[in-house]
């Protein structure tokens, strides 16, 4: 039976759709482990030219705040769709009872364009970010680095932490810094007890920095950078990751790094004409996936500074779409809705 006509039992193609909440994503059981396979084969599918994404296009209705259209098409995995996803930093203040990041998928059929399914998007996005994070480590860290640095302990902050050390196995300490204590403070509660590393609270971002062999960061991205970490503080040997865009770093840093990576040169570019980039886009070695898919070495000197700076990609969504979807159709998860109702 093929993939359509297994879709054809469960679903009324073009009757209805599937509506899948939160919970009902995370009631198909898919797990990290299956969201980590899913994100490099992605990440490589688009780097390999195997996969149609074009560059993400976005409104910003509050100051530093992004609300992103991201529609892809993975030919090898019938899976086409859009996501819809934001992130609104003054939230925290504004609303606190909301969350900052929020993201809707509206899952296609890949041979007719109607939707298959509608479904909440913010535990993907979640998991599929530090997924990337981890791709990238897996290529351009050494593997055996003993410490681990995370600036932000929002979200994506406890989520890097809690899935790094699939990838850094043999880390002892893991630096984390927030402008909140409380923000740091969550996170040790909810992180230490799914890692072995000590979690230590750090007293400043030069700490993070000069401790931290390999450092991930996830704090708001605003449109003109005021970077936290100065270019002294980073040294070579060090492997920067980040999914905040140009946030963090001093831009000396970026320019001095021997390798500079990005998901996406196509989306980098494109930010840069909207002033992302005000002092100019790094020199790209490759785009991560590129590295991860072999067609670009790596690290190949423990001594090298790299920088791989990924904001995100619609494959990533997608990929992980079908699966949520086809474990839903399975497991009979989810709300159909009808997509119309003709008058009589
Ligand atoms: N690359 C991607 O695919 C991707 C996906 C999702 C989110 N993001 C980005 O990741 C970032 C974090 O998202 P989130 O959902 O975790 O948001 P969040 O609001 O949950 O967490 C952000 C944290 O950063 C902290 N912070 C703010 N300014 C800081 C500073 N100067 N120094 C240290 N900490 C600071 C905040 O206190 C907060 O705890 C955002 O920029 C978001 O756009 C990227």
């Amino acid at each position: 039976m093929s993939y359509r006509d297994l879709i054809k039992a469960k679903l009324n193609i073009g009757q209805e759709l599937l509506y899948l909440s939160m919970q009902d994503v995370l009631d198909t059981g898919i797990t990290v482990n299956e969201v980590l396979e899913l994100t490099e084969k992605a990440m490589i599918a688009y780097s390999s030219k195997n996969a149609e994404m074009p560059a993400k296009i976005g409104l910003h209705p509050q100051p530093d705040s992004l609300m992103h259209a991201m529609p892809a098409y993975l030919p090898e995995e019938m899976a086409c769709g859009i996501k819809w996803g934001s992130n609104f930093p003054t939230n925290r203040e504004r609303y606190p009872e909301l969350p900052s990041t929020n993201c809707q998928i509206i899952y296609n059929d890949y041979e007719t364009g109607l939707p298959l399914a509608f479904l909440d998007a913010t535990w993907i996005t979640e998991v599929r970010t530090p997924a990337v994070s981890l791709v990238a480590t897996k290529y351009l860290a050494n593997p055996d680095a003993t410490t681990f640095g995370m600036f932000g302990c929002g979200i994506q902050g406890r989520a890097h932490v809690k899935m790094i050390e699939h990838v850094l196995p043999k880390l002892e300490k893991i630096y984390v810094y927030d402008l909140f204590e409380s923000a740091m403070d969550q996170l040790i509660e909810q992180c230490q007890p799914h890692v072995r590393a000590k979690i230590v609270k750090a007293s400043s971002c030069e700490e993070v920095a000069k401790s931290s062999e390999v450092i991930a960061s996830a704090i708001p991205i605003h449109h003109t950078p005021h970077p936290i970490v100065k270019s002294e503080w980073i040294s070579k040997g060090q492997t920067l990751i980040t999914c905040d865009c140009h946030s963090v770093y001093e831009d000396e840093v970026y320019k001095k790094a021997d390798i500079y990576t990005v998901d996406s040169e196509e989306q980098h570019r494109l930010l840069e004409t909207y002033g992302y980039y005000p002092w100019g886009l790094p020199l790209i070695y490759a785009e991560t996936g590129a590295v991860a898919g072999g067609h670009k070495p790596g690290r190949t000197s423990k001594d090298q500074l790299i920088v791989s700076n990924n904001v995100g990609m619609a494959v990533e969504d997608i990929i992980i779409a079908r699966r949520v979807f086809d474990k839903a159709l399975e497991l009979e998860i989810g709300l159909k809705l009808p997509l119309w109702k003709r008058s009589k």
